[in-house]
């Protein structure tokens, strides 16, 4: 009889200390409400060389345009293509005996464009990864066309420290930063290990659930475009 309540106490416990861990590392968004898997978000970069630019998109950058990559929308002001995160794993990482509620800070996420029409390079899925192949650039671009399990699909988001509920996303290869890209160097996002390339976001929640309906398929045709630039 002993055995299961001292189990259980040592539950609890690791319960209560994986509480206090969530408490003290989750994510919020722009608005200071903690980030939640299965919810869609806007990922808007808080500087860049491109002044009021909008959020990020999935856009060609290279010739074939398939897989395509992700770049911050040169039009002013626009959100972006939403996203959802979900975890990477259905065991959660420890020192989580169960998934938090709550999207902690370094936890292996898998990152998706969140859309209903997807009309190019559609043979890829819509999860997020960086090249690993052998012929990537020594600043691997992030492309469209992850798979869950991979560890080359996986990110995690960490606090940038550059105000309030500023965040970067690392991998476990390097941080995603922003580089010039090809179409009149809209922000492109690659892999880098300088500091001064690390792209800076913020979450924005797609909030009103009365016409989340209406705003995410404006979204998705201002986000869908095969170029940043229009
Ligand atoms: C960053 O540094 C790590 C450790 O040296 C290395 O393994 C990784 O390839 C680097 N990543 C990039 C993008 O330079």
């Amino acid at each position: 009889m002993k055995k299961p309540s001292l189990l259980s106490f040592l539950f609890t416990l690791i319960l209560v200390a994986a509480a206090v861990c969530i408490q003290g590392e989750r994510v919020t968004d722009t608005y200071g409400f903690p980030l939640s898997p299965g919810e869609q978000y806007f990922i808007q970069p808080v500087k860049t060389w491109r002044n009021n630019g909008g959020g990020l998109v999935p856009a060609a950058i290279t010739f074939p345009f398939c897989p395509l990559g992700i770049t911050q929308t040169l039009l002013p002001y626009q959100p972006g293509l939403p996203v959802s995160f979900s975890y990477k794993q259905r065991r959660p990482n420890p020192p989580w005996p169960i998934p938090p509620v709550n999207i902690p800070t370094s936890y292996a996420l898998n990152i998706k464009f969140e859309s209903n029409i997807w009309p190019f390079c559609n043979e890829f899925s819509t999860l997020w990864k960086f090249d690993d192949s052998s012929s990537a650039p020594k600043e691997p671009p992030i492309l469209i066309g992850g798979t869950r399990q991979e560890q080359n699909s996986i990110f995690m988001i960490e606090s940038a420290g550059e105000g309030e509920n500023t965040y970067k996303l690392t991998t476990f290869a390097g941080t995603v930063g922003a580089i010039p890209g090809v179409w009149f160097k809209a922000p492109q996002l690659v892999l880098t290990n300088d500091t001064a390339k690390t792209l800076v976001v913020k979450f924005k929640r797609v909030i009103d659930p009365t016409t989340a309906a209406t705003s995410i398929s404006r979204a998705e045709k201002q986000g869908l475009r095969m170029f940043p630039f229009y």
